[in-house]
């Protein structure tokens, strides 16, 4: 992605960026544009490419403890970006693993915002929420993370009307199909894949890189009077 915003002297922390998915790419974008940027993941590591490239924090975003404590490590914070999320195909009918998608993918959005309000309010900073297009679809292979996506785009319409008061900023972003590892066993049937690319006005899935843009748009002051929506970046998938 060419880089053509400025984010010199910008603190950024992006969750959920340590596979070299969506997270990864937003954080190297922030990067190219002069923020100083700490990832964190799951994994004791971050992919190899990214281990010389970013400041790294291991953190599981379930444990509110652990979410604190990542707060209180950290002075300064002017955008922070919510990515983690898991999902499972064919598998979230199961009670325990609905919850555990739940728990992920929403309470880990609200832990993390919460944690890092007060820096956001000194900042008067934004937060970008990846939401996702199953957040409108129903997804009958993956029912806890379509609920989970909802509830985040919902989220960020009441964190946008609850913060605004202190000059922060929350959007979303809704990212449809995109090749990262967490759609690599849906990729492995050829004929989802084509059906995709058929149905998608642009014709094509997109790459992690193609939702860096409008993150880092939300996150700049070209959207200085967007607060509380939502952006699709699906090919044109959900308005066809
Ligand atoms: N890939 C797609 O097609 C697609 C489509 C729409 C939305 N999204 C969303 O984009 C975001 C990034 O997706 P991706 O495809 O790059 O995913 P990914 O699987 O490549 O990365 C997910 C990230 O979440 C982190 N994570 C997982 N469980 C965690 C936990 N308990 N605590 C903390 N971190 C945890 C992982 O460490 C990893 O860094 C997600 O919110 C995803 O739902 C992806």
């Amino acid at each position: 992605m060419q880089a053509s915003f400025d984010f010199s002297g910008a603190s950024v922390l992006v969750v959920g960026a340590s596979r070299a998915g969506i997270g990864a790419l937003i954080a190297r974008a922030f990067q190219a544009a002069g923020a100083l940027v700490t990832i964190t993941g799951v994994e004791e590591q971050p992919a190899e490419e990214d281990r010389e490239r970013f400041r790294y924090e291991r953190l599981d975003v379930t444990d509110a403890a652990a979410v604190r404590a990542l707060g209180g490590m950290v002075d300064k914070l002017d955008i922070l970006v919510n990515c983690a999320a898991i999902t499972s195909r064919g598998q979230e009918m199961e009670p325990t693993f609905f919850e555990k998608v739940v728990n992920v993918n929403l309470h880990g959005t609200f832990r993390t915002a919460e944690a890092f309000y007060p820096h956001l309010k000194a900042s008067r900073g934004r937060l970008i929420n990846i939401a996702s297009m199953y957040a409108r679809f129903g997804s009958p292979r993956n029912p806890a993370y379509g609920a989970s996506k909802a509830a985040v785009e919902q989220l960020t319409k009441s964190l946008a009307i609850a913060w605004a008061p202190d000059g922060i900023r929350v959007n979303a972003v809704a990212p449809g199909f995109i090749v990262t590892e967490q759609s690599a066993r849906s990729r492995t049937d050829p004929v989802h894949v084509a059906n995709v690319n058929a149905r998608t006005p642009l014709g094509r899935w997109g790459q992690p890189e193609d939702i860096a843009g409008p993150v880092l748009f939300l996150a700049s002051e070209a959207s200085a009077v967007i607060t509380g929506t939502c952006l699709a970046v699906d090919g044109g998938y959900s308005g066809a």
